[in-house]
């Protein structure tokens, strides 16, 4: 039987449906897809998947991945956390950022009574400030060593340098570390060769980091690992035992050129309108920064992919214009055209909308609201 061909341009919202844009519209069908296929991954590297939610930012996302198997979540931001605990039914949340500061202390301790609270740190200063608050209020608070296998932003060096902060840290009254995590993002921008060798390599330097945290009586159940391009290979290192990809629900502009995934598999697009048609080379969408943001792709020239065009680019942006340069004589590009744009960085890009309009069949059929929207604390 011959495979039925799969339209990788093919737009999701029907030309004739009326929007007003610029807006983020999601295929149901494809969002569905992406979140079964990643459920079954992680299934089939045997380890748990807690999805980081700053991807969708919307609980009606976040009750799909539940269903689908997730374990919890995971949140940078405690306001996101609060509002996937009350709005998602989550009950078991990784904050997997550094809280500092007292007014943090005191949402995070209030948020431990609604449910099951693990905390990242890199540091004994922000441990410290864990575990007073933690003592003072009676409590015990889970805490994950964060972990730098080479991306070179947050985390304690892997190897002696995370072993010696964890057992600093277990030492401390009201906190207990019971594994250790890192965000191996420094794998995702490359072919899927160099992707993988990476992310094993990540994967191998925070399990030899568990192990030798372990050495030292430490029980540490949680190995975690976590980035969408590396989810075919850092989870299957032996010893790795959870894994947190974001991106993967809609994928995106950066994603989808690594070679497994094609614009077919982007659920989420930017729906834009040509206002303006200044030169023959030169079109203008209503979408710019504050419907894209700003994020550059390291393989795609421009501010995003326009479905059914891949040689246009988006050269510029400012706030409300998006300056497209589509080849000669393309068809599209006239005044009321509406074009569908991936964006480099699907993230940044929905933290700007306030709802998700849901496609099925090519119609809005739903709207979505993306509660946990600029909740930058
Ligand atoms: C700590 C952490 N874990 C997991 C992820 C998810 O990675 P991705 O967006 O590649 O799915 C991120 C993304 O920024 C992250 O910062």
């Amino acid at each position: 039987m011959v495979a039925p061909t799969v339209d990788v341009e093919r737009t999701i919202v029907d030309p004739t449906e009326v929007l007003d844009t610029p807006c983020i519209a999601v295929d149901e069908a494809i969002l569905r897809q992406n979140i079964a296929e990643m459920a079954a991954l992680a299934a089939g590297h045997g380890v748990n998947l807690r999805p980081h939610m700053k991807t969708h930012k919307t609980p009606h996302i976040a009750r799909l991945q539940l269903a689908a198997g997730a374990v919890g979540a995971t949140c940078a931001k405690l306001g996101e956390a609060e509002i996937f605990v009350d709005q998602a039914g989550i009950d078991d949340v990784l904050l997997a950022y550094p809280v500092v500061g007292e007014p943090k202390l005191r949402r995070l301790l209030d948020l431990m009574e609604r449910a099951r609270v693990t905390v990242a740190v890199d540091s004994v200063a922000a441990a410290t400030g864990l575990s007073a608050a933690m003592a003072a209020a009676g409590r015990t608070l889970d805490l994950y060593i964060e972990v730098n296998t080479g991306q070179d932003r947050a985390g304690a060096s892997a190897g002696e340098e995370a072993v010696a902060l964890a057992l600093a840290v277990d030492r401390l009254p009201g906190a207990r570390v019971v594994g250790v995590m890192t965000h191996e993002g420094h794998a995702g921008a490359s072919d899927p060769a160099v992707i993988a060798g990476t992310a094993r390599n990540a994967g191998a330097a925070l399990v030899n980091t568990a192990a030798k945290i372990r050495d030292h009586g430490i029980e540490l159940p949680h190995v975690s690992v976590g980035s969408t391009p590396s989810s075919w290979y850092t989870p299957a290192v032996a010893g790795v035992t959870e894994m947190r990809p974001g991106t993967y629900v809609f994928y995106d502009n950066s994603i989808f050129r690594h070679g497994r995934i094609g614009p077919d598999r982007c659920a989420a697009r930017v729906v834009a309108t040509v206002v303006s048609r200044p030169a023959a080379g030169r079109a203008i969408i209503d979408a710019g920064s504050k419907a894209l943001a700003m994020d550059p792709s390291s393989s795609h020239p421009g501010y995003g992919y326009i479905v059914g065009h891949p040689a246009a680019t988006i050269a510029r942006i400012s706030e409300e214009h998006g300056v497209v340069l589509p080849p000669p004589e393309e068809p599209g590009f006239a005044v009321g055209d509406r074009v569908e744009v991936i964006p480099n960085h699907i993230c940044p890009a929905v933290n700007l909308t306030d709802e998700l309009l849901i496609a099925r069949d090519g119609r809005v059929a739903d709207r979505w609201p993306v509660a946990a929207r600029g909740k930058v604390r």
